[in-house]
C-alpha cells in the first residue's frame, strides 16, 4: 500500500474519519496506534496520515508517545487530522513542532469538530448538531484528501489566540494526572462481568476482579470503558448516571475490541458528484 494512516479512537469518531479519509485516497492501510505502540514509522509510505482525538485542549499522551517514536524516513508527506469537539486550541501546533524536533516536517493539520463523547462536560449534543458535525466533516474530508492527493503544504489549524493561552497552561498542567484520572470510574449494579470494559480499553488498563472491573491507574481517558459498557454501568464521577452514552453510529463495538485488524482500502472511489 502506498499510504498508511495511524489512528487512535475511543468512540470511533477518529476511526471513521481515518476510514473515510483512507477511502477517499485509495491504496491505504488503517494501524491502530493502540496495538503498535510506539513502534510507527514513515518508511515505505508515500503519505503517513496521524488522526486521533484532542483531550484536554492537547494531544493525548499516547500520540505524544508515537509521534516522538514515529521513524523517519525522507521524502514523506506527513498529515494530522485532530478530531474534537469543537475547540482544536493549539494541538495541531503542538503536534508539529514535536515532530519537528524528532526531524519530521508536518506538512498539514487539519481540524475536524465532531460531536463529543466527554460526557462529563455535556457530550454530544442534540441530534441536529451532530448530524451538523457528521456533514460538515464529510465535506471536509473531500478537502483533506484533495489537499494530500496534491501533497500540498498548508500551516496547521488551531483555535483562537486567547484559547490557546488560556488552555495551553492548563493542557500542560493536567497531562501528568491523566494516568489516576481513572480513581473517579465506578461501576453500578448493572454490571454483569462480560468484561468489554477491560476489552476495549486502549492501555490494558482495566483488570476483573470477581467479575467485577478495577482500574489500574494509566489511563489514557480516552471514555471507551464508559462508553461501550453494554450495561451502561461503568460511571465516572456524580453525574453521568443520567447521560445518555455516545459512540460515532458508523462503528460498532467489534471495530474497537484489541487487537484492531490492519485495514486496507484500495483504489480510490470515484469523487462525489
Ligand atoms: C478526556 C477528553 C478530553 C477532551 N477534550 C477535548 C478538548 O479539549 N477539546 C475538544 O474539542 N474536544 C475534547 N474532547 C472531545 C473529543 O476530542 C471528541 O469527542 C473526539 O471526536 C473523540 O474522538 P474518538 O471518538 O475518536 O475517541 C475530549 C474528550 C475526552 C475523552
Ligand atoms: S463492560 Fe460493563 S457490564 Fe461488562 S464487565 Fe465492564 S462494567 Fe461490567
Ligand atoms: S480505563 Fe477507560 S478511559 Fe482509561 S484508557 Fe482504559 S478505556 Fe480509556
Amino acid at each position: 500500500m502506498e499510504n498508511t494512516i495511524y489512528f487512535y479512537s475511543g468512540t470511533g469518531n477518529s476511526l471513521w474519519i481515518a476510514r473515510t479519509i483512507a477511502r477517499g485516497l485509495g491504496d491505504t492501510r488503517l494501524v491502530s496506534i493502540a496495538d503498535v505502540g510506539e513502534t510507527g514509522t514513515t518508511g515505505g509510505s508515500g503519505v503517513v496520515g496521524l488522526v486521533f482525538p484532542v483531550y484536554i485542549w492537547g494531544l493525548p499522551r499516547r500520540i505524544i508517545r508515537f509521534a516522538q517514536g514515529l521513524k523517519r524516513a525522507e521524502g514523506t508527506y506527513v498529515f494530522a487530522a485532530a478530531v474534537n469537539g469543537g475547540q482544536v486550541s493549539g494541538t495541531l501546533v503542538q503536534l508539529r513542532r514535536l515532530l519537528k524536533r524528532e526531524g519530521t516536517l508536518l506538512s498539514a493539520g487539519f481540524d475536524i469538530p465532531m460531536p463529543s463523547n466527554y460526557i462529563p462536560w455535556g457530550g454530544p449534543g442534540p441530534e441536529k448538531k451532530r448530524r451538523e458535525r457528521f456533514e460538515a466533516a464529510s465535506r471536509k474530508i473531500d478537502d483533506i484528501v484533495s489537499c494530500v492527493k496534491k501533497r500540498e503544504r498548508r500551516p496547521v489549524e488551531k483555535g483562537p489566540l486567547w484559547a490557546r493561552a488560556v488552555f495551553t497552561p492548563f493542557y500542560r498542567l493536567t497531562l501528568s494526572k491523566v494516568p489516576t484520572m481513572d480513581r473517579q470510574f465506578w461501576v453500578d449494579d448493572k454490571c454483569n462481568g462480560c468484561g468489554v470494559c477491560s476489552r476495549v480499553c486502549p492501555s490494558d488498563n482495566i483488570g476483573l476482579d470477581t467479575g467485577r472491573p478495577i482500574w489500574k491507574h494509566r489511563c489514557e481517558q480516552c471514555l471507551s470503558c464508559l462508553q461501550w459498557c453494554p450495561k451502561e454501568a461503568v460511571q465516572y464521577g456524580k453525574k453521568t448516571p443520567g447521560y445518555e452514552r455516545y459512540h460515532h453510529p458508523e462503528v460498532h463495538l467489534k471495530d474497537v475490541l484489541k487487537p484492531h485488524p490492519i485495514e486496507e482500502f484500495g483504489s480510490a472511489e470515484m469523487e462525489r458528484p
